[in-house]
């Protein structure tokens, strides 16, 4: 276990954003308030937890100074943060290139890739990650039951619920499963990914990539269960209804969720002096208060 290759994380938040214009005119997506935070935190946190801390995040070059003015090089929050560019959209496979182009992705490296815009939240869910990070060999990715498969990576079944395949925004969805933004891979991903043709809409497709592995039988897809909130932030409805949750939940625990010092400072990775640093840095906010609350 100890000489294992570490699994590395991939944060996409790129894209133009063209369907929250005009509100993503100005600002990236995914630097968009989710209630009490910006849009990135939540999956910066789900890496966190599932206790990844060299982590490159990727967006376009107009983008990348407001990431590095909010999130520096990570160390308040106890990782490693990088950055690169994607020039253009060009299809969430692309991120392997970019990675390991830049040297973040070393051959024999594992990866887990999260959507910059994809909220995760439930009972149970850090042993899972934590569980599926330790694997080494193929790859993991989900299923959760929405009303709407048509908008994403949609899960094929046979009668013994084995999955045939993930098709891309179908017409016609074979199943209600949409596979969710937060994918595991061994080392095989960048090859994979350069090996890839640009889809019908001219898309590097994550969903061809997990059908490698798929035609592998290397491919674990867990079901997300009931208990298990997977949001989107892609309509203006869907954003407002992510903050409504994350204040739902937040107001009646007294528990914030995705607080990245927080998840630091319980793990070890930053100590009270650094945690003391953050809550003068966050001024007169509730969530330096909550820091606060974090030292007693
Ligand atoms: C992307 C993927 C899709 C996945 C979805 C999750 O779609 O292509 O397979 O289900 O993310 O959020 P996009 O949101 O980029 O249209």
């Amino acid at each position: 276990m100890a000489n294992q290759p570490k699994r590395k994380g991939i944060v996409l938040a790129g894209g133009t954003g063209s369907r929250l214009f005009p509100l993503t005119i100005a600002v990236s997506k995914q630097l968009m308030p989710v209630y009490d935070k910006p849009m990135i935190y939540y999956p910066l946190s789900v890496l966190m937890l599932a206790e990844v801390r060299e982590i490159l995040l990727i967006s376009t070059p107009a983008d990348l100074p407001n990431f590095r003015k909010l999130l520096g090089d990570g160390s308040q929050f106890g990782i490693e943060l990088s950055y690169a560019e994607q020039p253009s959209p060009e299809g969430l496979a692309q991120a392997f290139p970019i990675a390991s182009d830049s040297g973040f992705l070393e051959k024999g490296d594992s990866s887990v890739l999260i959507l910059g815009d994809n909220l995760f939240y439930g009972h149970n869910l850090v042993e899972s990650l934590v569980r599926v990070s330790s694997l080494r060999e193929g790859a993991t990715v989900f299923g959760y039951h929405v009303t709407n498969p048509k908008d994403y990576g949609v899960l094929e079944f046979d009668e013994k619920n084995n999955v045939l395949s993930i098709e891309e925004k179908p017409e016609l969805p074979k199943s209600n499963f949409a596979v969710p933004g937060l994918y595991f891979y061994d080392k095989k991903a960048t090859d994979f990914a350069r090996a890839l043709r640009p889809s019908a809409r001219g898309e590097l497709e994550i969903s061809d990539l997990n059908n490698c592995y798929l035609e592998l039988q290397q491919m674990r897809v867990e079901l997300l269960g009931r208990g298990t909130a997977w949001l989107d932030t892609g309509s203006y409805s869907s954003l407002l209804q992510a903050a409504q949750f994350v204040e739902v939940m937040e107001q009646r625990q007294g528990l914030k969720i995705a607080c990245l010092e927080e998840i630091a400072f319980q793990r070890g990775w930053i100590d009270r002096t650094e945690l003391k640093e953050q809550i003068v840095r966050l001024g007169k906010s509730g969530y330096s208060h909550y820091l606060r609350g974090l030292l007693h």
